[in-house]
């Protein structure tokens, strides 16, 4: 455990209890709620197994029926033995066959403003082409495949076209850097990697291929690159290796059999920060995960698939992109907006203006955004129509009431119930939300466990707490959760199983109030959340380091008041070196990716440290905050501090 904990912010959530507003659903919600009252989470109460084998029954399509709903070997659940299905068949094929091949699953728009309609047969024919082409290059089952791309329906074709042959998919979100994809591709061993020439981005392509190409030179396993066209940017493309995606793809067959996986058959892999230097590798399987995604896609943002809309805003590149981009809506059969581009070309209304034109139903996006379209300010959604929203949802980090209001009162105009959903990477689905039509939601609170799921606060001890704040921790196991951490079992059951046993630790901390309202208080461990991104501090400083002029870096996520947190850096130099906090930021971009730049880099003398040697960074982050230091008695030399708390007001005042 890490020296901070979740009284840090207690302040604030204090502060938040005290205004104690309450959002009922309004009764013309109710009426044709999927759900109203408390039925399903009674029902789960009773047998949560028995429940989540309804679920799976009822929500997706087996070519064999299970043995076992759950064998638990703590920490290793094995959900559906014996069960067979396979999940692209359930997002596409059964759709079709159903007779909703004209469907539209996605409304998909470029930035530039080039669209394209997909409808399910179309989906279902270019899954099966490129299936058949992956197979063409050697592609076998249980063989990795790298995804690499920008926001364009190539991405989701290629994680389905994996998922119809049983090749696990680990996709890596386009801002990562070449280094960063390769580690990852060189921890998955994957065979091959699929990626574009470039994307939009702000009105500008940005490129991919040279750095899958710098990213292939470090990776032995790759045997082969697919390219999709997109930017049109010039792109070397290497002999024998890379593909064009259009060339393959002319020609190919879309007679691809989905063939039937076991239920535990490894999905995909997506790698996620964790408190060391190096991203773990998170295991999602095939039947546990697919029936957690359409329950929670379904009954949390209470989805009439045959009317909705759904327009989730993440990048496919996460999780969140993953379950409600990809696995959830596709199987759940509804129409999709999906977007390539920033929200602000080349306006700051461009996500209205879509919502309007496709008319979105729900809407699904980050609280940082939020914040974003709340210094925009209220005009820009005023612009346009609305008045097609129903459902709104949150994801990724504490939101926090202010912003809550304001989402409410202009994008839902007072009367779309707000879902903020708690959960992880790991978690693999929704885990803690309000249910639209069931629950009185207070701004600030994700409200309750999903039915099926089993959460518990504890205190430092592993109590359970009634009232009061501790760890989020979630007490039985959940059909979408992690297996482990690829090839690294001891971290898995490490990282959380230990800190308290018998118990998934979450790494949050939480506060339930007198209601049993559970209050999210962010990471407790050297986790940052900079705009629902994780980063880990340890990462930042492994790639400060990795500079040659830099001997020491200690690096903090201070509060921001768009993006959450934002990473500080204190930065010791080699002696006799000198470079600017300028090109230390860039050289974080270079080696992880433009989300991991630190906002700040202080060059300091000195790092305040314990007698021990450990690196006070609760004190760093009262510096960067703007915070007076209280006693630094045990600091080994506190005389820098003068200067570095001087620097960050100058910095703040900016
Ligand atoms: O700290 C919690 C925060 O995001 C972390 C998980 O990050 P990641 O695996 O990248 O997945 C993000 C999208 C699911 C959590 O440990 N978090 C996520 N959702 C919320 C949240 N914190 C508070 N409220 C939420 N609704």
């Amino acid at each position: 455990m890490s020296d901070t904990g979740p009284g840090e912010a207690h302040d604030t959530i204090d502060a938040l209890l005290d205004e104690q507003r309450t959002f009922p659903p309004a009764d013309d919600f109710v009426e044709q709620a999927l759900v109203a009252g408390t039925f399903l989470y009674d029902e789960a109460r009773q047998d949560d197994e028995g429940f989540w084998a309804r679920q799976a029954a009822d929500l997706v399509d087996w070519s064999q029926e299970w043995d076992t709903i759950l064998d638990w070997q703590l920490p290793y659940a094995n959900w559906f033995g014996g069960g067979t299905l396979n999940v692209a068949h359930n997002c596409l094929d059964r759709h079709v066959e159903a007779g909703k091949g004209d469907k539209v699953a996605f409304h998909w728009e470029g930035e530039p403003g080039d669209t394209r309609t997909i409808t399910y047969r179309d989906l279902l024919d270019e899954v099966s082409q490129f299936a058949n082409v992956l197979k063409g290059l050697g592609v076998e089952q249980g063989d990795r495949v790298n995804i690499y791309l920008p926001m364009i329906p190539e991405a989701a074709v290629a994680m389905l076209a994996c998922a119809r042959i049983g090749a696990p998919h680990s996709v890596v979100f386009g801002g990562f850097s070449s280094q960063s994809l390769a580690d990852r591709i060189n921890d998955a061993e994957a065979k091959v990697l699929i990626t574009a020439d470039g994307g939009y981005r702000r009105g500008e392509v940005f490129p991919l291929k040279p750095a899958a190409d710098e990213a292939c030179d470090a990776s032995p396993t790759i045997d082969h690159v697919v390219v999709v066209k997109r930017g049109g940017n010039d792109v070397t493309m290497v002999e024998d290796r890379d593909h064009w995606y259009h060339e393959l793809m002319d020609g190919a067959s879309t007679d691809c059999p989905a063939e039937p996986m076991d239920a535990e058959h490894l999905l995909f892999l997506l790698y996620t920060s964790g408190t060391t230097g190096k991203p773990k590798g998170i295991m999602h399987t095939t039947g546990g995960y697919l029936t957690h995604a359409t329950f929670t896609h379904r009954y949390v943002f209470d989805l009439h698939p045959d009317t909705d809309v759904f327009w989730c805003t993440a990048d496919v590149g996460w999780i969140t992109g993953h379950s409600y981009i990809v696995y959830g809506p596709l199987s759940n059969g509804c129409t999709q907006v999906m977007y390539e581009g920033v929200p602000n070309h080349p306006g700051n209304d461009r996500f209205w203006e879509l919502v309007e034109k496709y008319g979105v139903t729900i809407f699904y996006t980050a609280p940082t955004a939020i914040r974003t379209f709340m210094k925009w300010g209220a005009d820009e959604p005023a612009k346009h129509d609305l008045s097609s929203l129903r459902v709104l949802g949150t994801v990724g980090e504490p939101i926090n009431p202010e912003a809550w209001m304001w989402y409410h009162e202009h994008i839902g105009g007072g009367r779309c119930p707000i879902v903020d959903t708690w959960w992880q990477t790991e978690t693999g689905g929704i885990m803690i939300s309000p249910l639209p039509g069931a629950t009185t939601t207070k701004p600030g609170s994700a409200t309750f466990p999903l039915p099926g799921i089993s959460a518990e606060v504890v205190d430092d001890a592993g109590e359970s707490v009634d009232v009061g704040g501790g760890y989020l921790t979630l007490t039985r196991p959940w059909p979408g959760m992690l297996r482990g951490i690829w090839g690294d079992p001891e971290r898995y059951e490490e990282t959380y199983w230990s800190r308290f046993p018998g118990r998934y630790f979450a790494g949050d901390g939480a506060k339930l109030d007198e209601d049993g309202y559970l209050w999210l208080l962010g990471r407790v461990d050297d986790v940052m959340n900079v705009s629902g991104h994780r980063i880990s501090t340890t990462e930042v400083e492994s790639a400060l380091v990795s500079h040659p002029a830099v001997a020491e870096a200690a690096v903090v996520g201070a509060t921001d008041a768009t993006t959450g947190q934002a990473v500080i850096a204190y930065v010791i130099l080699r002696g006799g070196e000198e470079v600017d906090g300028e090109a230390l930021r860039a050289h974080v971009a270079a080696e992880i990716g433009a989300i991991a730049k630190p906002k700040q880099v202080y060059i300091t003398p000195e790092l305040p440290k314990t007698r021990s040697g450990k690196i006070m960074r609760r004190l760093l982050r009262d510096v960067a905050e703007g915070r007076n230091i209280g006693d630094t008695t045990t600091l080994a030399d506190s005389s820098m501090f003068a200067e570095l708390q001087a620097k960050a007001a100058a910095a703040t005042e900016d």
